[in-house]
C-alpha cells in the first residue's frame, strides 16, 4: 500500500536572485503604468511596509528573509530526506512557459526521462545573475519517474479524472520556474537532489495566463481588456476532487510518494485589493485560519471570483494537496507563516505528516 507525505512550499523567483537584487521586481511593479498613482506614493504605504524597507531600501529585510526561506526549505529538504521516497509529485503551475496559445491543458502530469537537466540560469545564452553565483551553464541533474508518472495518470484516468499527460516539454528546454525554483531551493546547499520527480501541472492562471503572461504583463498593456476572457483556472472544488482522487490513486500504489504543493499565497500583482502592489492579507489570513483548523469545506467552497479577486491563482496548486490532505483525513502543520509587503506574495510552509 502507498505512502504520502504532503508538503507545501513557495517557488518565490526573487529567491533565486542575488541579494542585492532581491528587490528589483518591486521596483518593476512599481514602474507600471496601469498601477493608480496613489499606490506608488510612498506618503500612502502603511506603516508595516515603510518598516520592512527600512532605512537601508529593504537589505536589512533581504537578508533576514532569506535566511528564513532558507531554514524553511532546509527543514523540508530534511522530511523529505528522512521519508525517502520512491519519488515526488510536485504541483506547481506554469506562466506562460511550456504551455501557451497551442494548447493550455487544466493539468498534465510529466513522465520525465530518467536523467534529465535543468539549466536555470542560461537565459538564451544572456546568463541570468544567481544568489549562488553560478554560471550560465550550470546543471542541476534530476530524475524523472515515468513509470510513477504512468501509474498516476492511468489510475487518474480510470477514477474518471481525463488526466493529460507529457514526456517531454513543450515549449521549454528545462520545466517551468515553479518546478525548478523549488527544486533549486530544496537543494540551497547544492549537495543534488537525489529523489525522483513527477512535475503535476496546474493552469493556475486560467483566464489571465496569455493576458498576463503568467506574471506582470497585464499591467503594462494599454489596450483594453478583451470582450471575452479567456476560459478560466479549474475551480477550487475541482482541484479538490482531483487531489483527493491522486490520494487514492497513491495509497493503491507500491509508492511512497512526497506530495509537494508549490505556490506563494496571495500575489500583490494578480489582486486589485491593494492596488496590485500589497498583497490581499486579509484573504490569506481567512485561508491560514481554514488551513489551521483542517477546515476544507472553507477551501472548497472558495469561488474562482474570489480566487482571482485576492490574487490566490496559485493557491490551486495548494487546492490540489488539501484535497488530498482532506482525503487521508491529515491535520496541518503549519510550519512557517511569514507575510510581506514588498516581497510580493505572502508564504507558507506547511507539512501533513503520516498518522
Ligand atoms: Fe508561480
Amino acid at each position: 500500500m502507498g505512502e504520502i507525505l504532503g508538503l507545501g512550499a513557495t517557488h518565490y523567483p526573487s529567491l533565486t536572485a542575488p541579494p542585492e537584487r532581491m528587490l528589483a521586481f518591486f521596483h518593476h511593479i512599481l514602474s507600471a503604468p496601469n498601477i493608480d498613482p496613489k499606490y506608488k506614493d510612498r506618503a500612502n504605504w502603511p506603516r508595516e511596509m515603510l518598516a520592512e524597507l527600512g532605512n537601508d531600501e529593504g537589505r536589512a529585510s533581504i537578508d533576514r528573509y532569506r535566511e528564513r526561506m532558507w531554514a524553511n526549505f532546509r527543514k523540508q529538504r530534511q522530511m523529505i530526506d528522512d521519508f525517502a521516497p520512491d519519488f515526488m509529485v510536485l504541483i506547481g503551475d506554469d506562466q506562460y512557459e511550456n504551455f501557451r496559445e497551442d494548447i493550455i491543458p487544466p493539468y498534465c502530469i510529466y513522465g520525465l526521462d530518467d536523467d534529465f537537466d535543468l539549466q536555470p540560469w542560461s537565459n538564451g545564452g544572456q546568463p541570468k545573475a544567481n544568489g549562488w553565483g553560478e554560471p550560465g551553464d550550470w546543471t542541476m541533474r534530476i530524475h524523472g519517474h515515468r513509470d510513477g508518472a504512468k501509474e498516476l495518470t492511468t489510475g487518474l484516468i480510470r477514477a474518471g479524472v481525463p488526466m493529460p499527460y507529457a514526456y517531454k516539454p513543450l515549449h521549454l528546454a528545462g520545466l517551468g520556474h515553479a518546478f525548478t525554483n523549488t527544486l533549486l531551493f530544496l537543494d540551497c546547499d547544492r549537495r543534488g537532489f537525489p529523489h525522483p520527480v513527477v512535475p503535476f501541472h496546474v493552469n493556475c492562471y486560467g483566464s489571465m495566463v496569455m493576458r498576463s503572461h503568467g506574471a506582470v504583463a497585464h499591467l503594462f498593456k494599454t489596450e483594453p481588456e478583451p470582450r471575452l476572457p479567456d476560459p478560466p483556472a479549474p475551480t477550487p472544488a475541482l482541484c479538490m476532487s482531483v487531489g483527493a482522487a491522486l490520494a487514492r490513486v497513491i495509497q493503491a500504489s507500491p509508492y511512497r510518494v512526497v506530495l509537494m504543493a508549490s505556490s506563494s499565497w496571495s500575489h500583490c500583482f494578480l489582486s486589485p485589493v491593494g492596488g496590485w502592489v500589497i498583497p490581499d492579507h486579509v484573504a490569506d489570513r481567512e485561508m491560514l485560519a481554514a488551513l489551521r483548523r483542517a477546515d476544507w469545506d472553507a477551501w472548497r467552497n472558495r469561488s474562482l471570483e474570489q480566487i482571482e479577486r485576492a490574487g490566490h491563482h496559485e493557491l490551486l496548486n495548494w487546492m490540489v494537496l488539501a484535497g488530498a490532505m482532506a482525503e487521508l483525513d491529515r491535520k496541518p502543520t503549519i510550519d512557517d507563516w511569514v507575510e510581506t509587503y514588498i516581497f510580493q506574495s505572502d508564504k507558507c510552509f506547511a507539512s501533513f505528516a503520516v498518522n
